[in-house]
């Protein structure tokens, strides 16, 4: 979504061809990181506070499939019909299509603002895929911060989320509500439920976490990549939390070397 200071990521929902509008201000030293935990935990609330704090891009898979899905019908490519499928019922899009479509932007990595990666890579696969092209690229990943809240939370952030039609901003009816009933406060977009919210894909899509995704902890753990954040409390009080861990490891990387990754 775009706001004056924020570019309105065109070049990563809509594909290499869009320009960013602003285009990303280049960065001394660009933070890149990936944002990881449950469907649901607050990872794109997280990365639009962090943007404003650390300038970085906030790059969404799924934004990108639900932008393309609001496209026309005939405007879909085979791969991309069955991928909103799959994303309906809750299910992981296959790693190939989720592959080909990082590639395609892979101009977003190397962007000079720096880049929150929110919900990729999300199977093993996925994060080998991205650790070689980012070697292959000279690109240093700074940390993979991963949100962790108890499963009951979890539910009630998920089933409470309203969504805005027009430029996506993320609300809830009680923790974040709008101030006009079911409109946007940015831009007056009607709100509505996203179809992965109902109670029967909230299932399948917590199922697909625990067995595709979690394993990742372990994966950037033994990288010695992870920073594990609660993602209790207000969205500004985890924001703080992240930033905090975030300079006091850059700081630590700096005493003792190079920022690791
Ligand atoms: P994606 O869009 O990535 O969804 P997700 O990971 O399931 O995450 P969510 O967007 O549901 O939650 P979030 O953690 O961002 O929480 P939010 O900030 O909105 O993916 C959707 C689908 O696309 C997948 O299921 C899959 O099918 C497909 N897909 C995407 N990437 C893929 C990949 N790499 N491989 C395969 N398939 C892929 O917050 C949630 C709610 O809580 C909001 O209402 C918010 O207002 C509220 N909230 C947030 N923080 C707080 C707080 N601190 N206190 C109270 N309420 C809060």
């Amino acid at each position: 979504m775009a706001s004056p200071d924020q570019p309105d990521r065109a070049a990563w929902l809509q594909g290499p061809s869009a320009q960013c509008n602003p285009r990303p201000q280049k960065q001394d030293n660009p933070w890149r990181l990936i944002l990881l935990g449950p469907p649901g935990v607050g990872k794109g609330t997280q990365a639009e506070l962090l943007h404003q704090q650390l300038h970085a891009c906030h790059l969404s898979t799924g934004d990108v499939f639900r932008a393309a899905g609001g496209r026309h019908e005939c405007d879909l490519s085979p791969a991309i019909k069955a991928a909103l499928e799959y994303m309906r019922r809750g299910d992981l899009v296959p790693d190939s299509i989720v592959w080909e479509m990082i590639l395609e932007r892979s101009g977003c990595l190397r962007c000079g603002g720096g880049f929150l990666l929110d919900g990729f890579p999300r199977t093993l696969k996925q994060a080998e895929s991205l650790r070689h092209q980012l070697e292959n690229q000279g690109i240093t990943l700074h940390a993979v911060v991963n949100y962790e809240l108890p499963i009951n939370g979890i539910v009630q952030r998920l089933g409470g989320r309203r969504t805005c039609k027009k430029c996506k901003a993320v609300f809830h009816v009680t923790e974040r509500p709008p101030k006009i009933a079911h409109l946007c406060d940015r831009c007056e977009g009607a709100l509505y439920q996203r179809d992965d919210d109902r109670p029967e894909s909230i299932k399948v899509r917590l199922v697909a976490y625990e067995e595709k995704t979690a394993p990742l902890i372990e994966f950037y753990r033994e990288l010695g990549l992870l920073l594990s954040i609660s993602a209790a409390g207000r969205p500004e009080e985890i924001c703080a939390r992240t930033v905090a861990a975030l300079e006091a490891r850059k700081t630590k990387s700096a005493f003792g070397g190079a920022r690791s990754g």
